[in-house]
């Protein structure tokens, strides 16, 4: 999170070393060589197919029909329904909500997400006590003005038979900004003038399975499908936003002005002026369809956006990035790969020039797009700067911005070698392989257990470890799926997770949650969560689920990753670690307040306060691992704090995401890795990894105290050695290191470092982007190569790129939009 303003907007603004060969045929095709074993294509599931659901395609989905016991368990009232206790699970017809397309259901679907105390926009900053589930069974519900979603809230659709919002001809548009407001702007009260919720402290959301049907409101009227300034820990997945298409219709699809996201997938647009409107500073989005909008994508502003998987017919624009014109460019970066635009006259349009202001900014990367009846491909302020084509051809790459080979700045713009793409991350028409995270929609309900029937209480205190690790086995052996109904499930001991597990939470409610001294010793550190022991094979379904720790655990590694998945992908969807900063972990306002005004010694650092080793580590044996929207945050606020005022907090976990897989073969689709100790991000003696924008901060506290206390030095686990702060050197952890690494390849990457000791000073414009010194290094020598950054987006930090010590790339050569960036960055081969 960071709370950034931009003064805005429309709104008021084994390892047999598979080094699979890449074949690269002329024009863009990409061909895996399908000769070698093992190879790609992946199967969707190497799971074994389940006995279909009786009663047709709109069958009953297993999560509408289960039993409902979800806790809140930090909640004063926890409970699971029933005589007046918290409810997590809300089917809004059990609110009244009809479904027939005739009845107003406005507001009993209000009813659904506001009733129990929960976390409401205007009033509430946030709150981690009041999850819930807001299901909708297969219908169509008419509304008649905008549905207010709550903080903390997943809205969940029939997957099977999507339910429709159906907008009435006179909807009322200044009741809210779209069918459902995300978020919505406060006429009076603590934010008036602003969004409901702070965009950038949006987390904890989910809206899936849903047609937003626009299309009976009339054209002239500037109606929107959904309102989302949101930040972290929040997705779209598989939506349609249907809207008016008569000529100069003013629909948007989905509207985003600020915050900090975030991750979206599997939407349609049909019809209307815009699809996506969107600003905020970072978001990965994939499989977006746009047919017949005018303009598919409204660039408002962003620092970096990576758009994968995008499809889009039939409009008069693409990606219209020009915000702002040469004098002020809005837009940081775009970052579009395998991906086509056809039956369009421009595919982009930009108001980068060669000396368009901010000089960095503007910046594009494009690899693996597909043209057909195109008449422009990029379109400038005085024309077509990139061609396009009226019959197919594909665009292997082609950059716009400041490139470094791996030494710079060259200001270039135009065609470029497309990556050498490791065929091993790929799928069988060459494109980075994705994968949706499983709703199991055809998978009937006696196929699941619930860890609540098999004896967990997940009530924050009971000890659930003996009952969580027999669910979890019990589970894999019946080849079963395992809920985890929302409740903290202490544990005191590691929790096994086996090759064969598939396992979903509910309501991002669902949490283990690590609290005993056997993972206290910060010299001898032990998993909290352990997928799969070394040298085991085969793969796992893990989604919406968080791992945590109770007060002091200093030697708490929350996911240690040992699986080994060859031809066949493991995944974590929406998995998630959260240290300190919420109700029951001990590790709030009133135990761990930040002291910018007293200097931080071993001798004085609040040792109660050490909550974590590491977040999460793919050790040597981890390969063939597909994570999608992760995020690994240590609390810099205390989300639930009495004064309801987002106060800070300092609390200590050592390192972020460490991954040393010998094989590699790692998908990272839109994670973030946020304020640990030494670094965000590691990589060492790995390989294979594709990165569709990650994003780091470093610690608000640092150098108050560095990064080379309170975690001594862990030579086994490649610390990164710091020296002491001093003048010249701030010793903050890293954002991203590298070491011995190769096939690194990365579509947007956002290192951001906001804060000097508790003071944004240093990060303000103008200020010269003094927080720290270094922010992302690539060790390692010769030994590190074929690296590749596409849009790096940097906060804050002097040197953007240091090689083996030596810093390569200054921030005043690629001043961007409040960011700097650098379009390319390449380390070829040896
Ligand atoms: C709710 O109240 C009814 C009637 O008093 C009782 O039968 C039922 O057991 C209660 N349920 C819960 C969860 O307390
Ligand atoms: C539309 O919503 C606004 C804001 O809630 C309200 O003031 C107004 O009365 C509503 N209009 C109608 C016609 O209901
Ligand atoms: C839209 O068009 C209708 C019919 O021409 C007109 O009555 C209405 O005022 C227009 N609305 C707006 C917002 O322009
Ligand atoms: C839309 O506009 C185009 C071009 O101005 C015109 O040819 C067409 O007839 C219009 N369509 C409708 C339904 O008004
Ligand atoms: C992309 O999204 C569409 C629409 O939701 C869906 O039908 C399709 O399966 C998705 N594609 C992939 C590769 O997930
Ligand atoms: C692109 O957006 C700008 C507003 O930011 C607008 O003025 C311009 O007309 C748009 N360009 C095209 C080709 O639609
Ligand atoms: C665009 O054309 C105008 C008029 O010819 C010229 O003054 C200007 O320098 C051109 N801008 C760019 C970026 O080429
Ligand atoms: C931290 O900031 C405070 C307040 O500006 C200042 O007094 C103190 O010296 C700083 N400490 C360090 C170690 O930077
Ligand atoms: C630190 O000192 C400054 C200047 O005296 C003061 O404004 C601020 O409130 C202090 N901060 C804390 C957390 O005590
Ligand atoms: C909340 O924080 C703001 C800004 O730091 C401060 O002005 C305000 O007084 C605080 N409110 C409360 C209730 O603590
Ligand atoms: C500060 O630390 C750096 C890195 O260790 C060192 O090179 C430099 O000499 C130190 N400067 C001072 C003033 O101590
Ligand atoms: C970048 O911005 C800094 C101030 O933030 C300024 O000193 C520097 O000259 C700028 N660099 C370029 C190349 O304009």
């Amino acid at each position: 999170m960071f709370f950034f303003t931009v003064a805005c907007l429309l709104v008021e603004s084994a390892f047999a070393l598979d080094v699979r060969s890449f074949e690269y045929y002329g024009k863009g095709q990409y061909k895996r060589d399908v000769s070698a074993t093992g190879s790609p294509p992946y199967p969707t599931s190497s799971f074994p197919a389940n006995p279909q659901p009786t009663g047709g395609a709109c069958a009953g989905y297993w999560l509408e029909n289960k039993k409902h016991q979800g806790l809140a368990s930090f909640n004063t009232n926890a409970g699971s329904g029933e005589n007046g206790t918290y409810q997590v699970f809300r089917n809004v017809k059990d609110f009244g909500a009809v479904g027939d397309g005739q009845t107003d259901d406005t507001a009993a679907i209000q009813r659904a997400i506001s009733e129990g105390g929960r976390c409401a926009p205007g009033v509430c900053e946030s709150s981690t006590t009041t999850p819930a589930v807001v299901y909708f069974p297969a219908g169509t519900y008419l509304i008649s003005s905008s549905i207010i979603d709550y903080y903390y809230t997943q809205i969940i659709g029939n997957p099977n038979c999507l339910p429709t919002l159906l907008a009435t001809p006179d909807f009322n548009i200044s009741s809210g900004l779209g069918l459902i407001d995300g978020s919505p702007y406060q006429g009076s009260g603590p934010r008036a003038g602003r969004t409901g919720f702070g965009p950038t402290n949006t987390f904890f959301r989910q809206i899936r399975n849903l047609i937003f049907d626009m299309t009976q409101i009339p054209a002239n009227v500037s109606a929107t499908g959904l309102h989302w300034p949101t930040a972290q820990t929040t997705s779209l997945q598989n939506l349609v936003f249907n809207m008016n298409s008569a000529n100069r219709t003013q629909h948007q699809g989905v509207f985003i002005e600020e915050g900090s996201g975030g991750f979206m997938t599997d939407l349609v647009f049909n019809g209307g002026l815009y699809g996506f409107n969107v600003g905020n500073q970072q978001f990965t989005t994939r499989n977006l369809t746009f047919n017949g909008c005018d303009t598919a994508v409204n660039q408002l502003w962003d620092w970096g956006w990576t758009y994968k998987s995008v499809s889009i017919n039939n409009c008069r624009v693409g990606f219209n990035i020009s915000a702002g014109g040469p004098s002020a460019v809005n837009v940081g970066s775009l970052t579009l790969f395998d991906s086509s635009i056809k039956n369009t006259q421009v595919g982009i349009v930009t108001s980068r020039t060669a000396d368009s202001e901010p000089a960095g900014a503007g910046s594009v990367y494009l690899e693996n797009v597909e043209l057909e009846n195109v008449a422009s491909a990029v379109l400038g302020v005085n024309g077509t700067v990139l061609a396009g084509s009226s019959g197919a051809i594909v665009i292997p790459a082609w950059a716009d911005g400041h490139r470094y080979l791996p030494n710079g700045p060259s200001e270039v713009r135009g065609t470029i070698d497309p990556s050498k793409r490791p065929g091993s991350l790929l799928d069988a028409e060459g494109k980075y392989f994705e994968k949706s995270k499983p709703q199991y929609g055809e998978v009937p309900l006696d196929q699941f257990l619930s860890v609540r029937d098999l004896g967990a209480k997940g009530d924050g205190t009971t000890d659930d470890t003996e009952a969580l690790n027999a669910a979890v086995l019990q589970a894999e052996r019946s080849k079963k799926i395992l809920f985890i109904d929302a409740g903290y499930y202490r544990v005191t001991d590691t929790i096994y997770i086996p090759p064969g597990s598939r396992i979903v939470g509910e309501a991002l409610a669902s949490v283990i949650f690590a609290a005993s001294p056997s993972f206290n010793d910060i010299e001898n550190p032990r998993a909290v969560v352990k997928v799969a022991q070394p040298g085991e094979q085969g793969s796992v379904e893990l989604s919406d689920l968080f791992v945590s720790t109770k007060g002091q655990q200093a030697g708490a590694i929350l996911i240690e990753y040992n699986l080994a998945s060859y031809g066949e992908v493991a995944g974590l969807w929406d998995v998630h670690t959260r240290i300190g900063g919420f109700a029951g972990s001990d590790l709030q306002t009133e135990q761990c307040p930040t002291t910018p005004n007293v200097t931080i010694t071993a001798d004085n650092l609040v040792q109660e306060c050490i909550a974590a080793y590491m977040s999460m580590h793919v050790t040597k044996f981890g390969t063939g691992l597909y994570m999608e929207n992760n995020w690994l945050w240590v609390a810099d606020h205390d989300l639930d704090d009495a004064r309801n005022n987002n106060t800070q907090i300092t609390i200590y976990a050592g390192r972020g995401l460490l991954i040393e897989s010998i094989r590699g073969v790692l998908w990272l689709y839109g994670t973030a890795v946020e304020h640990h100790v030494k670094y965000e991000y590691q990589f060492v003696d790995t390989r294979d990894i594709f990165m569709g924008q990650i994003q780091t901060e470093t610690a608000y506290y640092q150098p108050n105290p560095d990064a080379t206390i309170p975690f001594p030095e862990d030579v086994a686990r490649f610390d990164p050695v710091f020296s002491p702060a001093n003048g010249t050197n701030n010793a903050d952890g890293w954002g991203l290191r590298i070491l011995r690494s190769s096939n690194i390849l990365g579509y947007g990457v956002g290192l951001y470092s906001f804060f000097n000791n508790y003071s944004t000073a240093c990060s303000q414009v103008g200020a010269g982007a003094t927080c720290q010194t270094r922010i992302f290094s690539v060790e390692g020598n010769e030994h590190s190569h074929d690296i590749s950054i596409y849009n790096l987006n940097t906060v804050g930090a002097t040197d953007m790129i240091t090689r083996d010590g030596v810093d390569i790339a200054s921030n005043v050569d690629n001043n961007s939009t409040f960011v700097d960036t650098i379009n390319v960055f390449r380390i070829s081969d040896r």
